[in-house]
């Protein structure tokens, strides 16, 4: 796994960014930041690594010219607005998965709130033991660790709350409305652009942690999907027309995630049910619930204030926690 940015390349680029209309001189970088003009140097080169555009007159020094969409830490916990999620942040350039590494580093008493993001993941998870796909720098693939003081049973419905959060940030960068599919998927215009996987470490009645994984396709062509998700997944761009910045949709998210995080520890999901309903793909339609060996056929007719599916079968009402939904 390769890490991100050191400290001095870090901030050297805020120091260049600050001063994105002039010519900065080495000395004048290294008398600023107390390093040796040698590590300026070497952080220069190493940021062009990673694709600064960083033009350099003789006589005149540096200036940064244009900065890839990445998700530095440094960059992330300046932007963010933002008290608990993202104070601590861990960002790789290449990881297995960031759920994996999240559930480690929370079993190691890692605090509420970090956050851990990968430019791309070679064993990204899905839900039910599927992978997800996550190629380099088109996408959000992150983790956040997560201690609520509640009982394991509502643990669900943070999913519903991360879900409402991605749609609402993908609305408001683009304006197009984001849906939420019951128990976990985001959808655009019908496909799927992210998902969310919550893994918990929990006993009886309590839990130690839960990590939300969250997975974004951001900023895909529709050629880069491989033939067996192009008619089931989407990307914001393929649906807006243009490239966003992840780094937008990654701050817009984590602001929103958090409000109703701290909602939803205290009241569950019931400050946001006029949401949940208005954002919701499912709720009024037919729909078939698979469960294990079950399957169950109604209307869907709510989300309680636990994240479960309110269905009305022909005989009864019944309240399902987790499954796969199809609308029929
Ligand atoms: C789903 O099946 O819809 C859930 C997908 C969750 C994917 C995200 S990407 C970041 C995090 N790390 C993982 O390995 N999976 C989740």
């Amino acid at each position: 796994m390769k890490r991100s940015m050191q400290a001095a390349e870090e901030e050297l680029l805020a120091l260049l960014e600050q001063n994105k209309r002039t010519f900065l001189s080495t000395r004048e970088m290294s008398e600023r930041l107390r390093v040796h003009p040698y590590v300026v140097y070497q952080a220069i080169k190493e940021l062009r690594r990673w694709d600064f555009e960083i033009s350099s007159e003789k006589g005149k020094g540096y200036k940064l010219l244009r900065a890839p969409d990445l998700l530095l830490p440094g960059e992330i916990k300046r932007k963010l607005r933002t008290k608990v999620f993202g104070k601590e942040v861990l960002s790789y350039r290449t990881l297995g998965s960031t759920n994996q590494l999240a559930f480690r580093l929370a079993e190691g008493g890692a605090p509420e709130g970090t956050l851990i993001v990968a430019d791309e993941q070679t064993k990204g998870r899905g839900r039910m033991g599927r992978s997800w796909y996550s190629p380099p720098r088109v996408g959000l693939w992150m983790s956040i660790i997560l201690r609520p003081d509640i009982p394991p049973f509502k643990a669900p419905g943070l999913s519903i709350g991360a879900g409402l959060a991605l749609a609402q940030a993908i609305g408001h960068l683009t304006g197009i409305e984001a849906k939420i599919k019951w128990p976990n998927d985001c959808l655009l215009n019908g496909r799927k652009v992210g998902g969310i996987l919550l893994e918990l470490s929990a006993e009886l009645d309590r839990i130690n942690f839960v990590v939300a994984g969250v997975g974004v396709n951001v900023n895909q062509r529709s050629s880069d999907f491989p033939k067996r998700l192009s008619s089931l997944a989407t990307s914001v761009r393929i649906e807006y027309g243009e490239e966003v910045s992840r780094m937008e949709l990654l701050t817009l998210f984590l602001q929103r995630f958090e409000a109703i995080y701290k909602d939803f520890k205290k009241k569950g999901l019931a400050p946001q049910r006029r949401l949940i309903k208005k954002f919701s793909s499912l709720l009024g339609r037919s729909v078939a619930v698979r469960f294990g060996k079950e399957k169950i056929e109604g209307v869907a007719e709510d989300i309680d204030d636990n994240g479960s599916l309110v269905i009305r079968t022909r005989k009864e009402k019944r309240i399902v926690r987790a499954g796969e939904v199809t609308a029929v």
